[in-house]
């Protein structure tokens, strides 16, 4: 049996996990929020920008099922919950391009080193 050719991933500095599981739809990532966030990406620049790079990924759950939305940014290890796209905002202009997480909408940090 032939493996399949290895995907191609363009290199990039953070990835932003956008939980799209039902429990952080009905919290409001929905189909709408989730376009929403999609544009909000694009218009910051993060998409493309070489240094900034973020490259989003929705999943099924995040395994944290209250107060969502739930979103993640690794390889900071940086958790969100209640995310609004207000807030979403916030984690674009200080976390994704200034580099700090924003401390009031963070719930959990993990990894942690080993
Ligand atoms: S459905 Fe979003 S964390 Fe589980």
């Amino acid at each position: 049996m032939t493996r399949p050719p290895k995907p191609q991933i363009v290199e990039y500095r953070r990835h932003l996990l956008v939980c799209t599981g039902r429990s952080c739809v009905a919290d409001g990532m929905d189909a709408a929020g989730l376009i929403e966030v999609g544009h909000k990406l694009m218009a910051a620049g993060v998409l493309r920008d070489s240094e900034l790079r973020v490259k989003p990924s929705r999943v099924d759950c995040l395994g944290a099922c209250r107060s969502g939305p739930v979103m993640c940014v690794q390889p900071d290890g940086v958790w969100y919950c209640g995310v609004t796209l207000a807030d979403f905002d916030r984690i674009i202009e200080q976390h994704l391009i200034g580099g700090r997480a924003v401390d009031d909408l963070v719930f959990h940090r993990g990894p942690v080193a080993a």
